[in-house]
């Protein structure tokens, strides 16, 4: 019988073409989706991964701005960072699109359409804050106002960041325009909107009853929250005038709303990669309908947990009035990831971003990987911390399965000339190896279809584990002298196990799993190739060995971490960033007392010399001329002040700071900014010059 692979579609959420990628987002979506895709290729089965960048909305729009650029060009540069660090790291997509791309626009279109035609909009007219100066309509995020709860004067039209509470902008006391800060006024504006409550008993059935056994129970559980609420009509266009145009008569200015035309490029992104595959005649272009709309297609969207009500409640219910696509099957989402005990803020820089992992430690993808794999925040919110990247790389990449394949590798080299020895007859400890091969193997099959990711890998260490201890109890270094069968059939086994570990490590660390093949001279094994069974015949000739791993020494993690703390941007406003969805609300900080602030040392000073620090495009290095001394300082204003435009100007400087290395530059002292609601910095500096020196109290 001829057993046809089974299809899957697999998509990791269109990350906001606003920045960089980040630890958070790669244990969030990224790394368990490629997980999953490598192990599923490994099976045999059939797969496409796809993923780009989401280049509406007003995330961009707001960026674009804070930067002074186009809109357009502010997603060409984010779009090849992000596309550049994923394929550096490795994430395997099939195709990592965009959406500005014009087979998206066109896929978009034609599904508003397609509901446009079939009823499924309610058009509305209702009234929107208009911005007079600037003639626009203002988005949510671009309204700012007092906060009726907690009458924090600088809360956003769609959410107070203080008290957490979510606004809309009439709720908003005193409004005024982020953009030219004059108070807009309430205009007439017509939207088409999706009347979700419609879908909602479709929804309960599909999701709590059909769903209620094979979804996580945090994506349930948020699921059901949102479904018990009762659900409301959403408008699926915005004035704007970025983003996918809206294709009817008379909307001039509108555009789709960004959540309503990103899920759609995970389709226009599998139609992009089919045409191409057309050309090198591979495939048809059409075989993206396999794969969107057969029903023995399995979809699958990998997401962070602030994206579940789009890809589990909104997102199908717009599939569903369509008609022709299928469903996604499952939506494993992730927790947030915390980094050194706190949450993870872009617009403090409080990140670890993945082109300066790469750029700091070259060739180490597979580290990030098993820790990141170790820590995923699966069920609930999970912390990285540099000390503990350290241990679990030191602990058991290097001291565990390093140690495994490499001593197995000598041994074999020193004793048999790197020939797999033979296997003669087997005791009950080589049995219960044997066995447990074919447990854990199972065992780790199992947890990756279940989206247990981190269990998986902790299977996949017992099993290097598993092959030490059998050395260790076997001590085939003493045996050699009085017993060389007995050796053999030893040294046997632990390359079994090793070429065992070179398979079912391919989806966790694919770079050492592909080292380890190569040091076996094997050529590509499927996951089924490990089943307790001989992989080597006897007289096999291995390769060279080399070390899998290397230690990771104090100095790289305390560089790591004066780094954090270096780039680290105080916030003295709320930037609007648009993208904070995973900040603490508020920008209080824990009050202090006199003697606190008594221990800060604030001086005045003026900037002699200032340029760019090389590879950081936020830095500047300043030397600052403090009256009895001239300070280095390193300070990210880059994108704020050109330096040959602030050579002269007073600052006021944080004087008593300790001093620390950015970019190996030594920087001592830290320059004052304020900050405005959109992310402006400018120099704090006394009213009129003063004496270089001058204490500020
Ligand atoms: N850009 C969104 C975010 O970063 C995710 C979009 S996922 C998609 O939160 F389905 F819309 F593509
Ligand atoms: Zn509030």
């Amino acid at each position: 019988m001829k057993n046809t692979p089974k299809r899957y579609t697999v998509t990791a959420a269109l990350p906001y073409a606003n920045g960089g990628i980040h630890l958070g987002h790669l244990a969030g979506a990224y790394l368990p989706a490629d997980i999953y895709v490598r192990y599923r290729r490994l099976k045999g089965d059939d797969v496409i991964f796809v993923c780009g960048s989401d280049e509406h909305g007003v995330p961009i729009t707001l960026g674009a701005r804070k930067e002074g650029i186009t809109p357009q060009a502010f997603v060409d540069k984010y779009h090849l960072l992000m596309k550049n660090s994923f394929e550096e790291f490795g994430i395997s997509f099939n195709i990592y699109s965009r959406t500005s791309n014009k087979i998206h626009h066109e896929t978009a279109q034609e599904f508003f359409l397609n509901l446009y035609k079939k009823n499924d909009f309610i058009e509305e007219t209702s009234l929107q804050f208009y911005d007079e100066q600037e003639k626009t309509y203002l988005a949510d995020r671009y309204i700012q106002g007092t906060c009726p709860n907690c009458s924090y004067e600088k809360a956003y039209g769609d959410q107070c960041e203080r008290c957490g509470t979510s606004l809309s902008p009439k709720d908003l006391i005193n409004p005024v325009s982020a953009l030219s800060g004059k108070s807009p006024v309430l205009k007439e504006t017509k939207h088409w909107f999706l009347p979700l409550q419609k879908y909602e008993s479709w929804l309960r059935e599909w999701i709590l009853e059909g769903h209620k056994d094979d979804w996580k129970s945090n994506v349930y559980g948020q699921c059901k929250s949102w479904l018990d609420q009762g659900l409301q009509p959403r408008a699926m266009t915005r004035d704007l005038d970025w983003g996918v145009k809206v294709p009817l008569p008379d909307s001039e200015g509108k555009v789709l709303y960004v959540w309503f035309d990103a899920p759609i490029g995970y389709i226009s992104a599998t139609k992009e990669y089919f045409e191409k595959e057309s050309k090198s005649g591979n495939r048809k272009a059409d075989d993206w309908k396999l794969y969107w709309q057969d029903k023995d297609t399995e979809l699958i969207h990998f997401i962070g947990k602030d994206n579940i009500v789009f890809h589990c409640i909104i997102f199908p219910a717009i599939l569903h009035a369509h008609g022709e696509y299928i469903l996604p099957g499952n939506v494993p989402a992730n927790e947030f990831l915390n980094l050194e005990g706190e949450k993870l803020s872009t617009s403090r820089n409080w990140a670890v971003w993945l082109h300066e992992y790469l750029a700091d430690f070259p060739g180490r993808q597979d580290e990030l990987r098993f820790v990141l794999g170790s820590i995923l925040p699966e069920a609930k919110d999970s912390d990285f911390s540099w000390r503990d990247y350290q241990a679990r790389i030191n602990n058991e990449l290097v001291a565990i399965l390093g140690n495994f394949v490499n001593r197995t590798m000598v041994l074999t080299r020193n004793y048999f000339n790197s020939k797999v020895p033979p296997r003669h007859e087997l005791n009950t400890i080589d049995l219960e190896c044997i066995q447990q091969l074919e447990t854990i193997s199972s065992k780790i099959g199992a947890c990756i279809e279940q989206f247990r990711f981190r269990d998986a890998l902790v299977e996949l260490m017992n099993l290097a584990r598993t092959g030490n201890k059998y050395l260790a109890e076997n001590e085939p270094w003493k045996v050699i002298n009085t017993d060389k069968a007995r050796v053999e059939t030893v040294l046997n086994l632990s390359l079994e196990i090793t070429a065992a570990l070179a398979v079912l490590s391919n989806p966790f660390i694919p770079g050492a799993a592909e080292n380890m093949m190569k040091m076996l001279q094997l050529d590509p094994l499927k996951w089924n190739a490990v089943t307790g069974k001989p992989i080597f015949k006897e007289g096999h000739q291995l390769g060279e060995s080399a070390l899998l791993f290397k230690k990771v020494e104090d100095a790289e993690i305390e560089k790591q971490l004066e780094k954090l703390q270096a780039t680290r941007q105080p916030v003295m406003v709320n930037a609007v960033d648009g993208n904070n969805k995973n900040e603490p609300a508020g920008n209080s900080k824990s009050e202090i007392t006199y003697d606190d602030f008594a221990k800060l040392e604030f001086r005045v000073g003026t900037i002699v010399t200032a340029e760019k620090v090389k590879k950081a495009d936020k830095l500047l290095q300043l030397k600052i001329n403090l009256g009895t001394e001239t300070r280095t300082i390193v300070s990210g204003i880059a994108e704020h002040y050109a330096p040959e435009n602030i050579i002269g100007q007073q600052v006021c400087v944080v004087a008593n700071l300790a001093p620390r290395k950015i970019k190996g530059i030594e920087s001592k002292g830290m320059i004052l900014m304020a900050e405005d609601a959109s992310g402006k910095l400018k120099f704090v500096m006394p009213s009129e010059k003063v004496d270089d020196g001058s204490s500020v109290s």
